[in-house]
């Protein structure tokens, strides 16, 4: 436990930390790779450039030390954090390397107004959430070991099927090179995918798992990410694996991580509305199919929205999901239809996500929501659920990537519970 001193400290300092956290991350990062540069084949550089990353760390100190007194209410945070960081092998002795680098990038931003008592408490709090993170992830380490199938670490799989879903997003089927069984996974989790690029070292990437556990394989379902501006370069493994990756080729994964996640094994007692946008869609097909096969009376909606039936993947399973359970619904929106899309019924509606659609398509009073998506499409669900008035305990998503760019909204408003790099 930390003293009041140190509290009473932390909680001063938190406004001026607040204002330069930018900052503060970027020379972190300047730092800690130039200090530590074997630390830096865990960091996606793809973040750095996007903006995302400097958001995200500073979005978790400000967050961390407005509730250095309610650890509590950092708890779902901790848990995204740590499955984040146990699907990236990160390890005890690496914290005091972040915390160092923490500090004396907190200690160059606010120059002399950094005393060594300030610096003390700040350091004592940084050692109060690196050991609550470490417990954790060791727990999920040993959790991962213990499951029949299951391993730490990387482990080889091989590509037994490649399969475009459309013309933008392209399954993989992954066996155990070994022969072995693989380990149980809630719906929604993901894998991580380690690939040694030819020309660019990069850091691994998480790929959500879009079948259903209870099977020899794992499949992932990979968007192939273009440059988003003249300049920007290709996204580099979602386009390796597109253009190099073959059935028959290893690849080397990590075991099944995540915190968005529907258990099925437990009664579900509400309605369970699953949203899903663009490529989205992997994590919330596997909880429909596990969902369907444990608990097929279950009142499910399912809602795909895509660009167009170019982009539109897995039509058909989603279809096969309507006759597979006895209460399922479906509805697949394109915002940028074909000309023929409507005409020839490859979607039920033009449009997107609103707060009126779900007002009157899902049960809004009851359900438990679920959503993943591209950035402007969970911003919108978010701002939609939140009109109507859907509490957080029903609210659930993931989001491909620093989780703190759709939460921004949230932190404003009520900072309690996103802690992000
Ligand atoms: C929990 C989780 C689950 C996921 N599940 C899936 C899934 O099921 N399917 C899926 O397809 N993806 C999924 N992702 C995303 C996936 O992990 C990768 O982020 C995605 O494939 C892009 O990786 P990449 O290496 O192709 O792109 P990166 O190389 O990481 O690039 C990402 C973006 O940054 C841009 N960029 C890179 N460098 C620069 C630069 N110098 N200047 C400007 N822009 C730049 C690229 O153009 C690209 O748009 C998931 C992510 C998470 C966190
Ligand atoms: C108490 C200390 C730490 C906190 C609070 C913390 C917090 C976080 C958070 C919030 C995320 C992003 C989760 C998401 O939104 O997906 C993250 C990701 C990450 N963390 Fe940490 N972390 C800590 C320590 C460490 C350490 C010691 C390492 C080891 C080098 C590390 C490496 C990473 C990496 C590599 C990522 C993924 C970044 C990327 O996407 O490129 N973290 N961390």
């Amino acid at each position: 436990m930390l003293s009041e001193k140190t509290i009473a400290i932390v909680k001063e300092i938190t406004p001026l930390v607040a204002a330069n956290a930018e900052t503060v991350t970027r020379v972190f990062y300047q730092k800690m790779f130039a200090g530590n540069p074997e630390v830096k084949a865990f960091f996606n550089q793809a973040h750095q450039h996007s903006g995302g990353q400097q958001k995200a760390l500073a979005g978790a100190i400000c967050s961390y030390f407005t509730h250095i007194d309610n650890l509590a209410a950092l708890t779902p945070a901790v848990e995204l954090i740590a499955q984040k960081h146990c699907s990236l092998g990160i390890q005890p002795e690496q914290y005091p390397i972040v915390g160092k680098h923490l500090l004396a990038a907190i200690q160059e931003v606010m120059g002399e107004a950094a005393t060594e008592e300030i610096l003390a408490a700040v350091g004592e709090a940084y050692q109060l959430l690196a050991d609550v993170c470490i417990e954790r992830e060791q727990q999920i380490y040993a959790e991962q070991r213990a499951e029949n199938g299951g391993w730490n670490g990387y482990r080889s799989f091989v590509v037994d099927r490649k399969e475009p879903e459309s013309d933008v997003i392209t399954s993989f089927y992954l066996k155990p090179a070994d022969g072995a069984d693989i380990p149980a996974w809630q719906p929604g989790q993901y894998i991580t995918v380690r690939i040694d690029h030819p020309t660019t070292p990069t850091s691994p990437r998480n790929y959500s798992l879009s079948n259903q556990s209870g099977s020899d394989h794992f499949r992932i379902s990979v968007k192939r990410e273009p440059g988003l501006t003249a300049d920007a370069p290709a996204g580099l493994i979602s386009t390796y694996l597109h253009d190099e990756v073959q059935v028959g080729d290893t690849l080397e994964i990590g075991p099944p991580c995540g915190e968005f996640t529907l258990d099925t094994a437990q009664p579900v007692t509400t309605p369970v509305v699953l949203l899903a946008g663009g490529v989205g869609v992997t994590p919330l097909l596997s909880m429909a199919k596990s969902l369907i096969a444990a608990q097929p009376d279950v009142p499910l909606y399912f809602l795909q929205a895509a660009r167009n039936s170019q982009t539109h993947a897995f039509a058909e399973e989603i279809q096969d999901l309507r006759s597979a359970g006895a209460n399922v619904r479906t509805l697949t929106l394109y915002d940028q239809p074909l000309a023929d899309d409507l005409e020839n019924q490859n979607c039920d509606d033009q449009g997107v996500v609103t707060e009126k659609l779900l007002r009157d398509w899902t049960p809004f009073e009851q359900a438990a929501f679920y959503f993943c998506g591209p950035k402007p499409f969970m911003q919108n669900v978010y701002a939609s659920l939140k009109s109507l008035n859907v509490p957080a305990d029903r609210v659930h998503f993931e989001f491909f990537g620093p989780r703190q760019d759709i939460e921004s909204a949230r932190l404003d408003e009520e900072p309690e519970v996103s802690v992000s790099h």
